[in-house]
């Protein structure tokens, strides 16, 4: 087979959230976003993008990124850790999907063979490391979604690449600094030559509980992947960064990732830094509070349709189990339900590998409407 004849039989899968949302009525509201898209942008962020204009923002930055941002990165992670970074620990990507791609590939070639990901998952754990022909293995989450780490135990090399989410998505889940500890006592013990990459881009969400934790004041041998696309609500800007202790490793990424991207773009670096050194805090105050408002509000008609579900903390959505209302057909549900005039979009699980559950979203500025839908729905499909 030549090059068209391959191409000409080459399937591409839409993944569930596309699918479920190209289903969509136009009539019908989303509460399936992966976006703050419509909270207030901080006026500082775009401050920052026009006075780039004539500030070298049009210009190449180094291929790790523009020093200020980097700089700015590493003393927020130092303050969260403890540990003396400086820029040369950091190094700014095209968003966090393009972090973490980064990080497996050189941990690919630097040898690593598998990759152990939460059962319940952000789809890119599974498809990046298979571009590379990393095997993939689920580690068990318990119904509460905290880790087994008996299990975990068990199924741990020293030279695996290990993923951590915190505050997840699709569950919401913040770890405590209790149980990041005890992760990272069984890791020091197991991942003696391997890594931990902690996802931590939505570490400026959390709107209940004790706060959020970075892991790598727990344990040294991890990789922070983290970015400005929530903190910011600016997905599109496509700013995010690798942070490690070993410089050696910083250099590999860099040197890995300048092949596929070169630099980020300038301009977008440049409005990262009101972020990133704290300007936005009081916005981010304000998302804050509209997301634990809706979380409240997604839990009293849970509650009030008796669905199983753990109350977030952090992140932006809520991960109720739909199975035992719809058994098998959960995924049948989001499907349909986006379809029908004046529905309502919902993510089935099995998009995160937990076809039990759907995600829903609490990042819009308006939920009573969204959830009268949502109620309507879940009550008729159960008739
Ligand atoms: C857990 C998680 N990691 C990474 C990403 C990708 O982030 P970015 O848009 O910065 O590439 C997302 C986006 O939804 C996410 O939810």
């Amino acid at each position: 087979m030549n090059i068209d004849e391959r191409l000409a039989n080459t399937h591409f899968p839409l993944p569930a959230i596309r699918e479920v949302n190209q289903s969509k009525h136009p009539s019908g509201i989303s509460l399936g976003l992966g976006e703050l898209k419509s909270f207030e942008v901080d006026n500082k962020i775009f401050d920052a993008l026009k006075n780039s204009w004539n500030n070298g923002g049009t210009a190449y930055t180094q291929n790790a990124g523009l020093p200020q941002l980097r700089e700015a990165v590493a003393k927020n992670q130092a303050h969260e850790d403890g540990y003396d970074y400086n820029q040369d620990h950091v190094v700014i990507t095209i968003g966090v999907q393009n972090a973490i791609y980064t990080s497996i590939k050189t941990l690919a070639k630097l040898g690593a063979k598998r990759v152990l990901i939460p059962s319940i998952h952000f789809g890119i754990y599974k498809k990046i490391p298979a571009e590379f022909g990393l095997e993939v293995i689920t580690y068990a989450l318990k119904d509460d979604f905290s880790i087994d780490l008996e299990k975990l135990e068990k199924l741990i090399c020293d030279d695996d690449i290990f993923i951590l989410n915190s505050p997840s998505n699709p569950t919401g889940k913040v770890f405590s600094g209790n149980e990041l500890e005890a992760l990272s006592t069984l890791l020091s013990a197991k991942l003696t030559k391997g890594y931990a990459i902690s996802d931590e881009i939505y570490s400026s969400l959390v709107y209940d509980g004790n706060g959020f934790q970075s892991f790598s004041k727990y344990f040294n041998r991890t990789i922070i992947a983290n970015g400005i696309s929530k903190s910011g609500a600016v997905a599109g800007l496509r700013v995010g960064w690798l942070i490690t202790q070993n410089l050696q490793l910083a250099k590999a990424f860099t040197s890995n990732n300048a092949t596929i991207i070169s630099t980020p773009p300038t301009i977008n670096q440049f409005a990262a830094l009101p972020i990133v050194e704290g300007e936005t805090r009081e916005t981010i105050g304000k998302y804050n509070k509209i997301l634990k408002a809706n979380r409240d509000k997604v839990i009293t008609l849970l509650e009030k349709l008796k669905i199983p579900y753990n109350s977030p903390q952090g992140s932006f959505y809520i991960f109720p189990k739909l199975s035992g209302l719809f058994g098998s057909r959960v995924k049948e549900f989001c499907l349909e339900t986006a379809a029908k005039e004046n529905g309502i979009v919902v993510i089935p699980g099995i998009a995160f590998g937990a076809p039990d559950y759907i995600r829903i979203s609490l990042a819009t500025n308006d939920i009573d409407e969204p959830l009268r839908r949502l109620e309507e729905a879940i009550v008729n499909y159960t008739k």
